[in-house]
């Protein structure tokens, strides 16, 4: 009503020519506001800044134009929950949020159903703290292990990957809020990730390093793209219309509005020009850059109405502008319960000599590691959730029913707490504030022979955790991080031969944030459970794990080398300058800033190509440590009935499952094909669907069905610029991971079929 009348006033004024109207923005009326905003308003609102009076901790905003009632729109970071700040100037509220499992652990749950659940918690969050948009999922694809920020990213496959983006996606964006897909793309390192050219051919990128973020995109329409900060083959993602219009929206159909990720480059109008609508977090330099290049008629005032357009289509959607009341009080209580579950449901156990576990609550645990009670619950950086508690693993064990010798968990504590003084010493009280407290992982402390016998005689089993913490800003190292550190070493080796000389189990707990040298010392454990870096409450579903009340059902989402250069990139990575960070400039004396061009610094040769992770490994038969897909359970599973049944669009493949053994367990089955290569080389084995069974009894079964599409079939031809699904005989296998194919039927293809896409990067 109120609208109708101002739309009025503003057309009696527009015909007599003296104001401009006061139509304010609705979600029917976008065209008509982007017509009377001024150069100016347009500007700003393609550029992010700061807004007072709004939520504490959030990473940007968006600008308002109240004249139009445009209002600003608060953007925070995840993706292991929401972050913001826990308190507040004036305020004895606290404002704290769940810490979920990293993204690396919700994907080896390989459960789209379990991501989305935990999703919409994290979305409800987001909402109830009067957020707009959360800053995840971030999707990057696992092209090495030592990226340091592999745990905010789930896979080094596309389709694992792509699949948990649309359901991280579609749980968030079920709450009225949005989502940010990040970071698009090329970004798989983080050693001088602002300048870091990835050199990735064109059939590597629309396979394996766009695939994810193509799938994420057709299932779950991100209200938003965050464009990433290197270059692809020579220019910066922000800029690229390669990228950010013909893939993104002319390929895929995208519509939602690109942002920078934070630190928008000086080529302010490159960036609009290509598509990215929004620069975060924003500055008036920006505004003004803007300004001058459609005054000087360098950037047309269409492609900047086209940004602007695509904003306010996006500022319609959001909660702050349905003015939703929000509670700032979320149900923390209810979320810690999502947050232990999911967890339960992704912790993979990869090794269970002799059935070591589960392993009865009535068994006296020696608890060895200092993780025991600096448990990493998640990474640095803009990945850290402000979370109100962490339970470390000493308590998740006693929770769940076990003994823990204390005076062996009383010499972890001590020296934190000896060391939390000292170093609070050396700061004069002031902690660093990017991850604090977080980021601060206590080095393993030695074990003494002496000390252990006594131990291994009081107690039953001991269990041992090593732990490590990465983040946001540098890479893994290889020594002491990718592999044991000798501390590390000493402790498996002391602890074993100790324990095992009385005929007692060990386990090992690996509290880590990407993937660990494994193959030197896996046989001196009796069982491994890998939790990753499993949120606030991830001790407790260990202790569920370890206990029996949750049958582990997590399979890995990468895979596990027996050695660093066994893998495909490791060359052409940064694995020797590791923990530099990411501004690596440095001066040459007499050139200023410059600098020769740095290997795996300045640029990256992705020499692989499409050879990423299992699909290297599996076709040149190379040993790993633990294949891609693999995890056990406390029961075991046979598949029969493989059925592949052609469809007009491509085949439909079945499955079933019977849990063969004598506990209720669930199993992840994944759906491999072997193409027929149609004139290109092809993995013997590429993931094309997977799903989890419900929760089988012993003797139950389930049939699980996949329907996988010709377009889904298609590789790359570079030459011909296009998909093609090559004609042919498909055989499609049922397995348990990449090596342990249980069951597979084939199916023919009688005549190739081609998609044709956009010229986007074939000039390479
Ligand atoms: C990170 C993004 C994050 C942004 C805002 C950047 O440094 O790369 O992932 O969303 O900061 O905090």
């Amino acid at each position: 009503m109120i609208t109708t009348f101002l739309h009025l006033c503003g057309l009696l004024i527009g015909t007599v020519a003296i104001l401009p109207s006061t139509e304010v923005l609705t979600n029917a009326n976008v065209d008509e506001i982007v017509r009377q905003m001024t150069l100016e308003e347009k500007a700003t609102l393609c550029v992010g800044g700061h807004i007072s009076n709004s939520v504490p901790g959030a990473a940007g905003y968006t600008r308002p134009v109240e004249r139009l009632g445009i209002p600003a729109t608060v953007l925070a970071d995840g993706p292991a929950g929401l972050r913001i700040n826990p308190v507040r100037e004036g305020s004895e509220s606290t404002y704290y949020c769940t810490g979920f499992p990293i993204g690396t652990l919700l994907a080896s749950s390989w459960d789209v159903n379990l991501v989305s659940e935990v999703t919409s918690a994290i979305g409800n969050e987001v909402l109830e703290y009067g957020v707009d948009v959360l800053l995840a999922p971030g999707v990057n694809i696992h092209r090495n292990p030592l990226c340091g920020r592999n745990f905010e990213y789930f896979s080094e496959d596309p389709v694992l990957s792509g699949n948990m983006a649309a359901a991280y996606i579609n749980g968030v964006q079920s709450n009225k809020v949005g989502t940010s897909i990040k970071h698009f793309a090329g970004n798989n390192q983080e050693t001088n990730r602002n300048e870091n050219d990835a050199r990735i051919s064109t059939r590597a990128l629309r396979e394996i390093y766009l695939k994810n973020f193509e799938i994420a995109i057709r299932k779950a329409n991100p209200w938003t793209v965050m464009s990433s900060y290197n270059k692809i083959n020579g220019q910066y993602t922000q800029q690229s219309e390669d990228l950010l219009t013909k893939v993104l929206r002319d390929d895929w159909g995208y519509q939602g509005i690109v942002m920078t990720d934070w630190g928008s480059k000086a080529a302010t109008v490159d960036a609009s020009k290509a598509g990215n609508d929004l620069m975060e977090p924003g500055n008036e330099g920006e505004i003004a850059r803007i300004i001058d290049a459609v005054r000087s008629g360098v950037l047309s005032e269409e492609i900047l109405d086209r940004n602007v357009r695509n904003i306010l289509n996006y500022i319609v959607k959001t909660p702050s502008f349905r003015k939703y009341q929000h509670s700032d009080r979320p149900d923390l209580a209810g979320h810690a319960e999502i947050a232990r579950r999911a967890a339960g449901e992704s912790i993979v156990l990869l090794r269970n000599e002799e059935s070591t576990l589960p392993l009865g609550t009535d068994n006296k645990v020696a608890l060895y590691g200092i993780g025991a009670m600096d448990f990493v619950a998640g990474g640095t950086g803009s990945g850290n959730v402000n979370k109100a508690y962490v339970v470390n693993l000493a308590e998740g064990l006693r929770n769940a029913g076990y003994s823990l010798d204390e005076d062996l968990l009383s010499y972890y504590e001590s020296y934190i707490a000896y060391d939390k003084a000292a170093q609070k010493m050396k700061s004069n009280g002031n902690r660093p504030n990017w991850g604090g407290f977080a980021s601060h992982k206590y080095s393993e402390i030695p074990v003494e022979q002496a000390a252990v016998n006594v131990q291994a005689a009081n107690n039953d089993a001991a269990v041992i955790v090593i732990g490590r913490n990465a983040g946001e800003g540098s890479d893994r190292n290889l020594v002491a991080d990718f592999e044991l550190s000798e501390v590390e070493r000493n402790l498996i080796n002391t602890v074993s031969n100790t324990f095992h000389k009385e005929g007692k189990k060990v386990i090992v707990v690996l509290n880590v944030g990407g993937v660990i040298e494994t193959a030197s010392w896996k046989n001196l454990a009796d069982a491994i459970v890998l939790p990753w870096s499993p949120g606030q409450e991830g001790a407790n579903a260990i202790g569920d794990i370890l206990s029996g009340k949750v049958n582990p059902s997590g399979k890995l989402p990468m895979t596990f080398p027996l050695a660093y250069f066994d893998h495909p990139s490791s060359i052409n990575f940064p694995y020797d300058k590791a923990g530099a960070g990411d501004g690596l400039m440095s001066p040459v004396i007499g050139r200023g800033w410059q600098r020769e061009a740095q290997k795996n610094v300045d640029f990256s040769e992705y020499e692989e190509g499409i050879w990423v992770g299992y699909r290297y490994f599996d076709t040149n038969d190379k040993a790993v440590s633990y294949p891609f897909g693999y995890g056990l359970s406390y029961t075991t599973f046979k598949y029969s009935n493989a059925i592949v049944r052609a469809t007009s669009d491509g085949f439909v493949a079945s499955v079933k499952v019977t849990n063969t053994g004598k506990v209720a367990g669930k199993e992840v089955v994944e759906v491999y094909v072997d193409a027929p290569e149609g004139g290109l080389e092809k993995p013997s084995k590429e993931l094309k669907a997977f799903a989890k069974t419900a929760l089988l009894q012993p003797g139950e079964s389930e049939t699980l069905s996949f329907r996988i599409s010709r377009y889904e079939l298609s590789s790359f031809n570079e030459e011909a610029n296009r998909w093609e699904c090559a004609a042919g005989r498909y055989s499609v296998m049922f397995g348990s991971n990449v090596s342990d194919i249980r069951a597979s039927a084939s199916c023919n293809i009688s005549r190739t079929e081609t998609f044709a896409v956009s010229d986007a990067y074939i000039s390479r």
